[in-house]
């Protein structure tokens, strides 16, 4: 019995190589302060993969879906600086190229290593209002950790097309 449970287990988590961190982290009891902490969490995890040679500024990101799953990303520089792409779009592009475009989003999570304040940049608001017209961004702010909404990051945020709105 116990071997099929281990068994099981393993094929479980085999199964969700690759998907980092695509774990329900809603159980029915947990609060919401709980799924913060674990969206913070997993943001720090992600902060240690930047690739920020150049600014010296690591950024980990760590976005949570409507379904549940968490996906992450940290910041990329590169030689060519206007080439960056931030933790939060590289959090989103994933949570896409891994589930699909019907994806929402339902926060986003966004930590530094200079433990500075840190929102999202212009492009990420776009970004994440694109796929989370209704998400809640926690992010570092002069006075500690902050939580607003991307409508407040984002007044009259630009939508092309209706969607998940
Ligand atoms: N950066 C992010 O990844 N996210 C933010 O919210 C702000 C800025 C990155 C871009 C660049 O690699 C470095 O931080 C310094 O701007």
């Amino acid at each position: 019995m116990l071997l099929r449970y281990l068994l099981i287990l393993a094929i479980r988590s085999t199964d969700r190589a690759g998907a980092e961190e695509s774990r329900s982290i809603m159980p029915k009891n947990n609060p919401k302060g709980d799924v913060k902490k674990r969206l913070l969490e997993a943001a720090r995890r992600a902060m240690k993969n930047a690739y920020a040679p150049y600014s010296k500024f690591k950024v980990g990101a760590a976005v949570l879906t409507t379904t549940g799953e968490i996906f992450l990303g940290c910041n990329i520089e590169n030689s060519s600086y206007g080439m960056t792409n931030c933790a939060e779009r590289t959090a989103i592009f994933s949570a896409v190229a891994q589930r699909g475009p019907e994806i929402e989003i339902k926060a986003v999570a966004v930590v530094n290593n200079h433990h500075v304040k840190c929102s999202p940049c212009g492009a990420c608001r776009q970004v994440i209002y694109e796929f989370g017209p209704r998400a809640t961004v926690y992010f570092r702010g002069a006075k500690g950790m902050k939580q607003l909404l991307i409508t407040s990051l984002l007044p009259e945020g630009f939508r092309l097309k209706r969607k998940n709105a």
